[in-house]
């Protein structure tokens, strides 16, 4: 792999094998045992080799001060709670969300092939990124998923009709395997669009689409400061817009019950705002096994409908009628391609976050020079 290629962007272009190395090399440097560093790298090189780079090796600046503050526990194992068969409770305790998540799916998986069901519980995890990574799991030992999850504690979205940030970006995700092909995965937050992709139009100094902020006064604005700039106290508004903003609003809400509440975790109030750079996700995951059906067509009737759906007239500017799914593995080939494009404010906060945990500049070209 050559050196990163400056783009005229402001970005840098670099592989996915150089880029998990590096990551796997700065979390190794801070602490993380091998296999932790190689999960954390797999699931953020993952999310940027899938479009979303809000998820992706961006957000290492913000875990290592997480890290340094104590609030994302390194080396830290998913806890068995409660084991009530088809119920598994599990605890984070603030460890690496893509450690922990990683485990809690493995246990809900193993039950969902014994008992064709499983519903996981997992609370108090330090930030689990891209729920679509955890249905993917699933989906690759066969299983259906559906996820709830709440940003507990982080209030960014207003609620239908209201002006003031009441709950996360909490995003919902259901995924269905199918043979020899990928996966349907839909995967989203459920704000118009997701906070990490307001950070990322902050970096690079342009503005948010239009409909997803509100200013403090609950003005519309397009300023990505709304959110992030010091003393800004604009929101994020939920998905839908004026017409449909009560369903996301409103599916927002049972992903932070379901996720914060039922797991034994904790919601978003005003007790329990948190002022850290820990970022705390819940998720409530019901885990099935399709072989547990009476469906022995289910394959055909799912790609029946794919057809019909693929066929209906497209909208002027509409190239192709998507899946769930479709667009991230068409960005997975461009990339793989192309290489993975890193804003250049964010790639010099993963460089000094590296330096931060002792890597010397020669170690680190290293990786660049791949
Ligand atoms: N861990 C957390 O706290 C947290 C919080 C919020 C969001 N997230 C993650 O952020 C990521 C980004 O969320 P987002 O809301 O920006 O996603 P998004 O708006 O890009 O929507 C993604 C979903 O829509 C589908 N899609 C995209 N374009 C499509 C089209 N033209 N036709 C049909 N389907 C299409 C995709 O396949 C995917 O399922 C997600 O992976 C989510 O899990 C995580």
């Amino acid at each position: 792999m050559a050196k990163p290629e400056l783009t005229s962007y402001a970005e840098v272009m670099i592989g996915a094998d150089a880029l998990h190395a590096l990551v796997v090399a700065i979390w190794q440097a801070a602490g993380s045992a091998p296999r932790e560093a190689t999960l954390v790298a797999d699931h953020l090189v993952e999310a940027n080799r899938a479009g979303h780079d809000s998820h992706g090796v961006g957000m290492i600046p913000r875990y290592m001060r997480a890290c340094r503050e104590g609030e994302l526990k390194l080396n830290t194992h998913v806890q068995l709670v409660r084991d009530a068969g088809a119920v598994l409770t599990l605890e984070g305790a603030r460890g690496f969300g893509q450690v922990v998540a990683f485990e809690a799916m493995e246990r809900g998986i193993e039950r969902a092939k014994q008992l064709g069901v499983c519903a996981v519980g997992l609370r108090n995890a330090h930030h689990i990124g891209r729920i679509g990574h955890w249905a993917e799991q699933c989906a690759r030992a066969g299983l259906v998923s559906f996820h709830f999850v709440n940003v507990a504690g982080d209030p960014l979205v207003a609620p239908f009709g209201g002006i003031d940030r009441r709950f996360g970006t909490n995003p919902f995700c259901a995924a269905f395997p199918r043979e020899g092909r990928a996966p349907l995965v839909l995967d989203f937050a459920t704000s118009a669009i997701a906070a990490g992709k307001v950070r990322v139009a902050f970096n690079k100094g342009i503005d948010t689409p239009a409909g997803a902020l509100i200013d403090v006064d609950g003005r519309p604005t397009r300023d990505p400061g709304a959110l992030f700039s010091e003393g800004q106290h604009g929101a994020l508004l939920a998905f839908g817009g004026d017409v449909a903003g009560h369903k996301g609003a409103g599916l927002a809400a049972m992903c932070e019950i379901f996720a914060g509440a039922l797991t034994g975790g904790f919601t978003t109030h005003a007790e329990t705002v948190i002022t850290s750079n820990a970022i705390v996700n819940c998720m409530m995951s019901v885990i099935v096994d399709p072989a547990a059906f009476d469906a022995p067509d289910k394959d055909q009737e799912a790609d029946a409908f794919v057809d019909w759906l693929k066929a209906a007239r497209r909208a002027e500017r509409t190239e192709e009628i998507l899946l769930p799914g479709e667009r991230e593995n068409a960005t997975r080939r461009e990339r793989a391609e192309k290489g993975i494009p890193v804003d250049m404010t964010s790639w010099a906060q993963i460089i000094d976050a590296a330096r931060a945990v002792g890597m010397t500049d020669a170690a680190i070209a290293q990786y660049e020079a791949r």
